[in-house]
């Protein structure tokens, strides 16, 4: 029988790549979501449960119903500006909902648990390359609740047997190869789908957030990794974690950092278009440079990104946005 995987946020971008990488590997993903943030359309691969992690009986009654083994943890709220102007929404958010999700899932026995933070916990570093032990320096209150969620997982490990793998991922971008799911916030924050808007003619041009950073172009570095590879690493962090293996907390990045202005130019080359600029100041909450080294992940869980190239990401994110899109 098909072993039943708690999504939580699985109607998110991350959790339904996730969702599509168990079902192809003979899980059942049960997707529970508030809707908040997710779209039901991107819900593919298994039962779908509306249920937001802030009501604990409804929580129990999804447990209670679908008895699932093991969890991977995607819900939550992520727009760093918004997390500084409603600092309240995040914590409530962030926190309660994983208190909660951690407490129903120790009653139920269900100890393996996955869990989605960020590399955005670092914040401003002076090393060029982060890895799992460089110190952590959140810079809002997005980070600060996934640092929060973090220890309080640890915690829960220490007194009450969970085990889990956390995932801390540099920045996630692409869509799934089949393009039957892919990127879409509302509103978009991120870079490349912005990009991808300005190209399409849906903005009349990308702002540049800060030109004057300390780095070659004077404009920040992230480290782009796609999503499909963020979905595989979900997996293999499972079966680690079914196989009893220890807790563990992974970077995942691909040691490889581009600015700004380089996506820009990338996204040129890929749609054959020019795309109009528009200079501005830095953007609140915006570290300078962000880029890892998944050497642990690789060691560890045979996790290799495939499909990370800034080519690649952005050729699958170009044809999600002509092809793909949801509606509530
Ligand atoms: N940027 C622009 N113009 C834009 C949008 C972004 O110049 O219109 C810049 C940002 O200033 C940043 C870079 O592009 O330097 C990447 O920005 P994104 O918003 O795409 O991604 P972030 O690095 O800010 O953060 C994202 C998520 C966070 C998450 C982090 C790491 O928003 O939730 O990735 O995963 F924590």
């Amino acid at each position: 029988m098909k072993k039943n995987i708690l999504v939580t946020g699985g109607a998110g971008y991350v959790g339904s790549h996730a969702s599509k990488v168990l079902y192809k590997a003979g899980y059942n993903p049960i997707t529970i979501d508030s809707l908040s943030t997710g779209w039901s359309d991107s819900v593919k691969f298994g039962p779908f449960e509306q249920v937001d992690l802030l009501d604990l009986k409804k929580l129990n009654e999804v447990f209670l119903k679908h008895k699932p083994s093991s969890i991977m943890h995607f819900a939550a709220l992520s727009q760093v500006e918004e997390s500084i102007i409603e600092p309240e929404k995040y914590w409530r958010n962030n926190l309660i909902g994983s208190l909660n999700l951690l407490e129903t899932a120790v009653n139920h026995k269900c100890l393996d648990f996955v869990f989605s933070s960020t590399c955005a916990i670092y914040g401003d570093q002076d090393s060029v390359i982060i890895n799992e032990n460089t110190p952590q320096k959140p810079k809002n209150p997005y980070s600060s609740s996934k640092r929060a969620v973090e220890e309080m997982i640890h915690h829960y490990s220490i007194s009450k047997g969970l085990k889990y793998v956390i995932f801390r991922y540099f920045n996630v971008a692409g869509a799934d190869t089949d393009c039957e799911i892919g990127e879409f916030h509302n509103p978009e924050t991120h870079l490349i789908p912005l990009v991808l808007d300005a190209v399409s003619g849906k903005r009349q041009h990308i702002k540049i957030f800060g030109t004057d950073y300390k780095t070659f172009d004077g404009t920040c570095i992230r480290d782009y990794v796609h999503v499909s590879d963020i979905a595989e690493a979900h997996l293999l962090g499972l079966k680690w974690l079914n196989r009893g293996e220890a807790s563990r907390v992974y970077n995942l990045g691909t040691g490889h950092g581009f600015s700004v202005r380089e996506v820009i130019k990338c996204v040129e080359k890929v749609t054959n278009e020019n795309v109009s600029v528009l200079e501005c100041n830095r953007r609140f909450g915006d570290c300078s440079q962000l880029v890892s080294s998944s050497s642990l992940a690789n060691k560890e869980l045979g996790w290799t990104p495939i499909r990370s190239n800034l080519d690649q990401i952005i050729t699958d994110a170009w044809r999600w946005h002509q092809n793909g899109f949801y509606s509530k």
